[in-house]
C-alpha cells in the first residue's frame, strides 16, 4: 500500500457558473453518479492506501466541504489524532493556493510524523477532478508502479483522443520494466504542437503521480530551489508568503530526467471544461447532452444544463454550450470552453 495525497484546492474556474469559488467543481454532485468527483477520488484512494494514509490538501474555505463529503460516504472522522483512522489531521490546509508543486510538497512535509504507523514513502498524488472508469485496471497499474517508483517519478499516460491544449504531453522513450523513460514532457502546448505530438504517439499526462518522497524532494531542490528554500521557514504563513506559484508539471516534470511513464488503459476524463463534459456524457439521437428541463427543435450537438428547474428551449442551435444557473447564464461555442476561465478572471478583477 502507498500513501495518497489528494489535491483538492483548485477553483475549477473553467466550469463557471456551475463551479464557484465557494463550491468548486470537484465537490459538485454529478447527477449520473450521485457523488462528486472528490468523493469518487477518495473511494479510489481507499483501494490504494489505508484510510489513515490518505491526505487531502485544500484550503480553509473548502475544509468543511471535504469533511462533509467524506462523512457522507459513511466514514467517521475522529478528532483525536492518536486514534488512527481518518481524522482532521488528514486534511491539510494551505493558507493560499500556490498551485500544485507547493501543495504536493506541503503534503509531503505534513503527513509524515503526525502518526506513528505512517511509514510509507511511496506516495501517490491524485487530482480530485478526474473521472475514471475500469477502476480495477487503474488500481493495479498504480500498485504495480511501486517498484519503478524506487528509482523514477512516475507519471501515468493516457492515449489522447484530440489535440487538447489543457493537458501535459509525454513522449515515451526507452522501455523499462513496467513502463518507459520519459523522453520529453511538455505541459499545455499550443494547438499546433499538440497536433504534432499526437501524430508522434505522445501520451497525455493524466495528472497523477507516484514517487518516492525523497527522490521527489531532491528533484525539487535541484530544479526549483525557490520552492525548496521556502519550505525551510517555520510557519506555514511564512512558507506560503515566500513560495512561488508553480505547478508540478512546469516545475519538475518538464525538467527532471528521472521521470518514467506507465501507460494506462482506462477511460479517463479530467472534467476540466464543458467540452470534456460534452465528450464524456451520453448523447441523445440529436447529439445533445441534456441535464434538466429542455425542449429543443432542430438543435444538434449541444450541451444543455439547467440547474434550477427552469425550462430551456432551443431552436436551430448547434454546437453550443448552454449552462443556466439561478444567477448566471453561460452561452458558449463548443470548442471554446477553455476560455470560460477568462470570464472568471474578468469578474475577479471587477470586484
Ligand atoms: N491544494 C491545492 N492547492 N490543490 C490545487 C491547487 C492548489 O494551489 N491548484 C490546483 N489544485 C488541484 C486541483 O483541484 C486539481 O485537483 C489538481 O490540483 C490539478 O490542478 P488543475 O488546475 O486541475 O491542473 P490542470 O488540469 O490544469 O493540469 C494538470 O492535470 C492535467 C490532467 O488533468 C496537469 O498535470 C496536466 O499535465 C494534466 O494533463
Ligand atoms: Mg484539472
Amino acid at each position: 500500500k502507498i500513501k495518497s495525497l489528494i489535491l483538492a484546492g483548485g477553483v475549477g474556474s473553467r466550469l463557471f457558473p456551475l463551479s464557484r469559488e465557494h463550491y468548486p467543481k470537484q465537490f459538485i454532485k454529478l447527477k449520473k453518479f450521485d457523488k462528486s468527483l472528490f468523493q469518487m477520488t477518495f473511494e479510489r484512494c481507499l483501494k490504494l492506501s489505508n484510510i489513515d494514509e490518505i491526505y487531502i490538501i485544500t484550503n480553509e474555505k473548502h475544509k468543511f466541504l471535504v469533511l462533509g463529503q467524506i462523512e457522507e460516504l459513511g466514514y467517521e472522522i475522529n478528532n483525536n489524532g492518536n486514534n488512527g483512522g481518518f481524522n482532521e489531521d488528514n486534511i491539510l490546509i494551505e493558507p493560499i493556493g500556490r498551485n500544485t508543486l507547493p501543495a504536493i510538497y506541503y503534503g509531503l512535509e505534513n503527513s509524515k510524523n503526525n502518526k506513528e504507523n505512517n511509514s510509507n514513502t511511496i506516495v501517490g498524488v491524485f487530482s480530485s477532478d478526474h473521472l475514471i472508469e475500469n477502476e480495477e485496471e487503474f488500481i493495479s497499474a498504480v500498485l504495480s508502479g511501486q517498484e519503478l517508483a524506487k528509482e523514477y517519478m512516475i507519471t501515468f499516460g493516457i492515449k489522447p483522443t484530440e489535440p487538447n491544449t489543457g493537458y501535459g504531453y509525454i513522449k515515451p522513450a526507452e522501455k523499462l520494466n513496467g513502463g518507459y523513460i520519459v523522453g520529453e514532457f511538455k505541459e499545455k502546448p499550443d494547438l499546433k504542437t499538440a497536433k504534432q505530438y499526437i501524430e508522434n504517439n505522445y501520451l497525455w499526462n493524466s495528472g497523477m503521480f507516484l514517487f518516492d518522497a525523497n527522490i521527489f524532494k531532491n528533484e525539487v531542490k535541484k530544479h526549483c530551489p525557490d520552492v525548496y528554500e521556502a519550505f525551510k521557514f517555520n510557519s506555514v504563513e511564512e512558507i506560503y508568503e515566500n513560495v512561488p506559484d508553480i505547478s508540478v508539471d512546469y516545475g519538475i516534470m518538464e525538467k527532471s530526467d528521472k521521470v518514467a511513464v506507465i501507460p494506462l488503459n482506462i477511460i479517463w476524463n479530467d472534467m476540466g471544461s464543458f467540452d470534456s463534459f460534452y465528450e464524456y456524457f451520453e448523447k441523445d439521437d440529436q447529439g445533445n447532452v441534456i441535464y434538466g428541463d429542455n425542449i429543443s427543435i432542430d438543435s444538434k450537438n449541444n450541451l444543455i444544463n439547467t440547474s434550477d428547474g427552469k425550462l430551456v428551449s432551443l431552436i436551430g442551435i448547434e454546437d453550443t454550450i448552454v449552462v443556466d444557473t439561478k444567477d448566471v447564464l453561460l452561452v458558449c461555442n463548443k470548442g471554446e470552453s477553455q476560455k470560460v476561465k477568462d470570464i472568471v478572471k474578468y469578474l475577479k478583477n471587477k470586484k
